[in-house]
């Protein structure tokens, strides 16, 4: 069977990236929109692209107003302060929030309208460059043709998917996840394992997202608990955000699955941070999807080096699974109890929560297909085990 695999037209990676990529940079236009958020500008990261943009001749106007994960809000501010600066082109700095926003303007800009509108159709008009700088190692939006934006009316989170959301360029320089905290680069960095597992386990992987899904997934192990714990180590910040472009690549071309599809409904209604929800999620729905592929589960446990001769494909997945929940206990991923979440109003929302999961489409393309049932079975088990 053919697939079709997108990538971003230009990925620049590694320590130094963002001094390589400039020169690219004027072809891009004559005035750049850099999207961000606050603690960017704090930090002095806003400054260094302004800097490059300035030895360059290219003109710029920031709009930091992401001020949370993205809701239509801030796009509809965005799509106005793009069009009030006379910008031609746009850059973001950032986690997946002011990349995915920088994504939803340039939509936009390019077919009017409300991004509310966006879900399902195909955007046809030609967007403005856009440029991805990302500073965390997590949703790999750099080079997804995804966005997600919250739809404050219907308190879902939108997933918005079409090839033209693909950047034309992804600036991957670890320098700009050196500062994240611990807490951020453990629930962003399982955020890639999760796109990586679910890539490489839908029903929609197919050889070349399987090898970036492979690789991501071998790093993440290899890197994102050193990164956690010594946020100065280069080495594994480097590696993690290899890590999370790859994991990206992949799911953007496989598709996301279960943990995704469930982890969305707890964002819009419960403003978990999209990592930590994934997180809480990951150890239970890997659990419901092991049958339904275990020698794809054993492979992912032989790339990691927990797979041990004799083993058979379901006592390899098995022993990933394990390996899974270690590393969650190490990075001290909370339950939604132990985090905070009133057990009342989550009980409440779960008939919600189960559908829009499901009207999502991601659950679907797990290889033990859930019923909206069993994500209600799932969401009570993150309380209580002997509900599952
Ligand atoms: N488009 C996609 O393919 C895709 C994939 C997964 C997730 N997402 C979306 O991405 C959003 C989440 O993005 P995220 O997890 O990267 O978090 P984020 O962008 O929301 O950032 C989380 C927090 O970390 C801070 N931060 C980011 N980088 C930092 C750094 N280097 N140093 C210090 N602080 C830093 C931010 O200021 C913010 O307070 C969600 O809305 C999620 O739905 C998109
Ligand atoms: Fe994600």
């Amino acid at each position: 069977m053919a697939n079709i695999f997108t990538i971003p037209n230009r990925i620049v990676a590694g320590e130094g990236a963002l001094r390589l990529a400039g020169g690219e940079l004027p072809a891009f236009g004559k005035k750049a929109l850099i999207v961000t958020d606050p603690m960017m500008v704090k930090l002095g990261n806003t400054d260094k692209v302004t800097d490059m943009l300035d030895s360059m001749g290219i003109e710029h106007a920031i709009y930091d107003g992401i001020t949370g994960e993205p809701n239509h809000e801030m796009i509809d501010r965005g799509v106005a302060v793009y069009q009030e600066s006379g910008c031609d082109f746009l850059m973001a700095i950032g986690g997946g929030s002011p990349i995915d926003s920088m994504k939803a303007i340039a939509a936009v800009v390019a077919n009017g309208g409300s991004i509310c509108d966006y879900v399902g159709k195909t955007l046809v008009n030609p967007m403005p460059p856009t440029c991805a700088i990302p500073t965390t190692a997590g949703t790999g939006s750099e080079a997804t043709s995804v966005t997600i934006i919250t739809n404050l009316q219907t308190q879902v989170k939108m997933m918005i998917k079409d090839p033209a959301l693909m950047v034309r360029m992804a600036i991957v320089d670890p320098q700009f996840t050196m500062t994240a905290p611990p807490s951020v680069t453990a629930s962003t960095g399982v955020d890639a394992l999760c796109h990586a597992v679910e890539a490489y386990t839908s029903t929609k992987a197919f050889s070349m997202s399987d090898m970036f899904a492979l690789s991501a997934v071998k790093r993440i192990f290899g890197n994102l608990y050193r990164a956690y714990e010594c946020g100065s180590d280069g080495k594994a910040r480097e590696e993690m955000a290899i890590a999370s472009l790859e994991a990206g690549i992949a799911f953007s071309n496989a598709s996301v699955t279960i943990v995704h599809g469930m982890s969305r409904p707890i964002g819009a209604l419960f403003h978990v941070a999209h990592g930590l929800s994934n997180a809480m999620l990951l150890d239970t729905c890997l659990r419901f999807a092991l049958p339904g592929a275990p020698e794809r589960f054993c492979d992912l446990a032989k790339a990691i080096g927990v797979y041990q001769d004799g083993m058979s494909d379901e006592e390899g997945a098995a022993a990933f699974a394990a390996a899974v929940s270690e590393l969650l206990h190490k990075l001290k991923i909370p339950t939604p109890a132990e985090y905070g979440l009133d057990r009342t109003a989550f009980f409440d929302a779960i008939d919600k929560m189960a559908e829009d999961a499901m009207a999502s489409g991601s659950p679907s393309n797990t290889r033990r297909t859930p019923t909206v049932e069993d994500l209600k079975v799932l969401y009570r088990a993150l309380w209580d085990e002997t509900s599952c």
